[in-house]
């Protein structure tokens, strides 16, 4: 009687929950990086990076003149995130390293004993609460003295982040398993002015996103083989590397179409994730600029060649792929554009759209669940059914309201796709993570753009932390293990 009592009561409670639930090894996560929560830009001995420069020199560059200057406080307020990751009930806790508050210029020469500091006493703290650290050693926030010598498009960035990675194992890797090298390359070597700290003066488009791709491909091999030769024996960590990828669905069944769209996903993904799974940019890629790049009239391809020892060198350098997924668009064909002006966009070609049923976020993107199991499926096929780590998803609004009811849509809705791709597609997806833990400095959007599960009020010095109806929904999913 008791019995049927309660399973009377569990199908009236959740007649809508999905059949599949999460598998016991699948771990859940939130994210953050250390320029978008820290603040202490300057605190015990930190060194400027190139966001500190950016929006110091020119703080109309963000769209309330904001900065990262104090952001979330986290540098302070640390103890206070690590109760809410646990209030969460995560198993992991995804964040990132500054570079210069560990190596204030930069070079691994001068170490801040106060910015390792920080950091062991926040993994101790994640650690004493049950909770895993994953660390990014680059989200961002480059040291802003490489500006001086070009940066990533100054082949001893591969040195220099080689040096500081060998650092971070030392320091922190008896404790942190699992480690992102670069966050979203993509997008550091589009918006390059942004993320250098410099204007491109040197370098045209269409070269200059190619060397900068060249030498993070080039410095994450050498940060993987430094923890295979030095460190995996006794500390038996992984590493891997996170991309972003928006889903580029074939507008139709028109052969064209999807050729247009894999075309696409071979540019946007396959121009990192090949050369670390296969040691070599993808075919369609080496094609087309090698073959743009000649009606250009340049002597060679505007796409750097690795050597066959480079190619040695980058193969298999992942234990895992993390996954960045957020948006997705609808591709088709388009004619070949003009020979001129180089550009990626015109080597990537084809066009995209979005279809006008899918439904708007509140900021940028749209809400097309679809493109997250498709964007999991497509990653197995394409690489040799690795394991994925979902490193980031999560859902944008303007107002950081605490009644967070579309916010929770969003994400049933990406769990919901995440579970079809494991018990449907099989696909080795093993973490979720919410990007964020809380509303932070979200770029040149500064402020005015929140992701958090907490709200954080940033008219306030304690900048505090209030949890949105969000938190609740995703502790039920962390605990229940179903959407
Ligand atoms: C999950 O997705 C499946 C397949 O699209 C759908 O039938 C089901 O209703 C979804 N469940 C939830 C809770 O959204
Ligand atoms: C932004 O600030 C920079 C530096 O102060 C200035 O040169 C520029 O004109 C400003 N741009 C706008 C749109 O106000």
């Amino acid at each position: 009687m008791k019995l049927l009592l309660s399973a009377i009561l569990l199908y009236t409670i959740s007649p809508t929950k999905s059949q599949w639930s999460f598998p016991d090894d699948f771990k859940f996560g939130v994210a953050t990086a250390a320029y978008q929560i820290e603040g202490g830009w300057n605190a015990d001995g930190k060194g400027v990076n190139v966001w500190d420069h950016l929006t110091h020199t020119n703080p109309n560059f963000t769209i309330d003149n904001s900065n990262g200057d104090i952001a979330c406080d986290s540098y302070h307020k640390w103890q206070e995130d690590v109760q809410m990751l646990k209030n969460l009930g995560v198993d992991f806790y995804r964040f990132s390293l500054s570079w210069t508050r560990i190596l204030p210029q930069g070079f691994a020469s001068e170490i801040n004993t106060a910015g390792v500091q920080y950091y062991n006493n926040l993994i101790d703290e994640l650690i004493a609460n049950g909770i895993e650290p994953c660390v990014t050693l680059f989200h961002w926030d480059s040291p802003q003295m490489f500006s001086s010598f070009g940066g990533y498009y100054n082949p001893v960035f591969v040195d220099l982040f080689a040096n500081y990675a060998r650092i971070a194992f030392k320091l922190f890797g008896d404790r942190v398993k699992t480690w992102i090298t670069f966050n979203e390359p993509k997008v550091v070597c589009q918006d390059y002015n942004e993320f250098m700290g410099l204007v491109n003066e040197v370098y045209p488009n269409g070269v200059i996103e190619y060397l900068c791709t060249h030498d993070l491909l080039k410095a994450h091999a050498e940060a993987y083989h430094i923890y295979d030769n030095e460190f995996r024996a006794q500390q038996n960590g992984k590493v891997g590397i996170t991309l972003n990828f928006e889903w580029s669905e074939p507008a139709s069944v028109k052969s064209e179409d999807v050729e247009a769209a894999e075309q696409r996903r071979q540019f946007e993904f396959g121009l990192f994730a090949s050369p670390i799974v296969y040691g070599n940019y993808p075919e369609v890629v080496i094609k087309r600029v090698a073959h743009r790049s000649k009606r250009e009239g340049f002597p060679h391809s505007r796409l750097p060649k690795f050597t066959l020892t480079e190619q040695l060198k980058l193969k298999g350098t992942y234990d895992f792929i993390g996954l960045n997924h957020y948006n997705s668009w609808l591709v088709k064909a388009s004619p070949e554009q003009p020979f001129g002006e180089p550009s990626y966009d015109k080597d990537v070609g084809t066009e995209r759209f979005v279809d006008p049923s899918w439904e708007d976020t509140e900021w940028d993107g749209k809400i097309a669940p679809f493109g997250l199991q498709n964007s999991l499926k497509w990653i197995k096929a394409t690489y040799k059914n690795s394991l994925i780590l979902i490193t980031e998803n999560g859902y944008p609004d303007k107002t950081g309201t605490l009644e967070d009811n579309r916010r929770i849509n969003f994400l049933r809705q990406y769990l919901n796709a995440t579970l079809q791709a494991i018990h449907q597609d099989q696909v080795n997806v093993k973490a979720y993570t919410v990007w964020s833990l809380m509303d932070n400095f979200e770029w040149a959007q500064g402020f005015t753009v929140k992701f958090g599960l907490y709200n954080v009020d940033f008219t306030t010095n304690e900048r505090t932390r209030t949890a949105k109806k969000s938190v609740e929904y995703y502790r039920s999913v962390i605990k229940d293990r179903v959407v």
